[in-house]
């Protein structure tokens, strides 16, 4: 029975996604700015308020049962970018993060919601602070292709992990132990832990391409930083190559195969979906959700 129940509740949630979706499915339609603030307003109260806030200040009802606290977006301080250390997120980095969802975390891949959808909650919660007012983000750090992975490019990574002060957090064998990991805390005070780099997924996704972009942008308003000017691309290329070489194994997995938190947040999300409150409709299948499935196997 106690297992039977969330399942039984899954379905009712799926079923009632797949219907919805049959009337919500418009991407198209040229809508104005104030429809589209109007749309995304509506999309935020229904489907993030409950742990970002009415006022995105990150203290929604819901936010006192995670460890990892739902961000303060008034901050305009962003983790998942593209763009330089220190700089505002692109409006890209954002819907990548809103379609995908942070793995590990209450913060779910959003998609229940169709692309404009998304669109509109990416420009309502930039409203939220005033940083996006004042400046224009950086350009977003170059990718060169990836180098074809061999021992060699493990080992030069073996070695910038050392030179880097990787360990200092990581640990010399990357399980989040090394010897300032215990004392670390984000920009908003909060405990912060440095990640297990032998386990997947990575918050961020477990692609080469995501995490080159962690290493060449670090997390802002965390303690992990930026490696664009201490290491090469090459050498960056090099550090990836390393850490996939030692995230060997998978954190463990609860119903529907989520990882850590994001059980807790199915469980707000879905009663957000009884409630009948939450807004509707990418298709159920669309390319993000075989994407995500894709990802989640990983
Ligand atoms: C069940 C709780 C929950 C809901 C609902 C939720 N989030 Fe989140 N969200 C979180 C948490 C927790 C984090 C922090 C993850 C981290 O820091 O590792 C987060 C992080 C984010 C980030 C990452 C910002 C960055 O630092 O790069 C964005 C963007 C975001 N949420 C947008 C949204 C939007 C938009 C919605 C609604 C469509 C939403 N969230 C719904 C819990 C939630
Ligand atoms: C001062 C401490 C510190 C140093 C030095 C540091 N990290 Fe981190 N790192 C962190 C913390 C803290 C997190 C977790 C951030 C979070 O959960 O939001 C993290 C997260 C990560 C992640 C996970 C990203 C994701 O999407 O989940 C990777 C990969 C990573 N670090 C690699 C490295 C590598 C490689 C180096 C050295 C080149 C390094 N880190 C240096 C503290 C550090």
């Amino acid at each position: 029975m106690k297992t039977i129940l969330p399942i039984a509740i899954c379905t009712v949630l799926i079923l009632g996604v797949l219907t919805v979706n049959e009337r919500g499915n418009d991407t198209t339609g040229s809508a104005s700015a104030e429809e589209d603030l109007k749309l995304g307003e509506r999309i935020y109260q229904e489907n993030c308020a409950a742990c970002h806030g009415d006022k995105g200040d990150g203290k929604g009802p819901e936010a006192h049962r995670f460890k990892i606290k739902p961000r303060d977006f008034t901050a305009g301080i962003y983790k998942f970018r593209s763009t330089p250390s220190g700089s505002l997120p692109l409006d890209q980095d954002i819907f990548r993060t809103v379609t995908r969802g942070v793995r590990g975390t209450s913060m779910l891949a959003q998609l229940q919601l169709s692309e404009r959808e998304r669109w509109a909650v990416v420009r309502y919660i930039k409203a939220f602070s005033k940083r996006f007012k004042e400046g224009k983000p950086g350009r977003a750090v170059a990718a060169p292709p990836a180098p074809s992975p061999n021992g060699k490019l493990v080992a030069l990574g073996k070695s910038k992990y050392e030179e880097g002060g990787c360990v200092q957090c990581h640990g010399p064998d990357g399980k989040g132990n090394g010897p300032s990991a215990k004392d670390l805390k984000d920009d908003w005070g909060n405990p912060i832990s440095p990640a297990d780099l032998t386990l997947k997924p990575f918050k961020s996704g477990s692609n080469p391409e995501d995490l080159y972009r962690t290493m060449s942008t670090g997390l802002n308003g965390t303690p992990m930083p930026s490696y664009e000017d201490a290491f090469s691309p090459k050498e960056r290329w090099a550090l990836v190559s390393y850490i996939l070489s030692i995230a060997t194994h998978e954190r463990p997995r609860g119903m529907m195969g989520l990882v850590g938190e994001e059980v807790d947040g199915m469980r707000i999300d879905m009663r957000a979906a009884m409630a009948g409150k939450m807004g509707g409709g990418g298709g159920m299948m669309n390319k993000d959700m075989k994407d995500m499935m894709k990802d989640q196997r990983k």
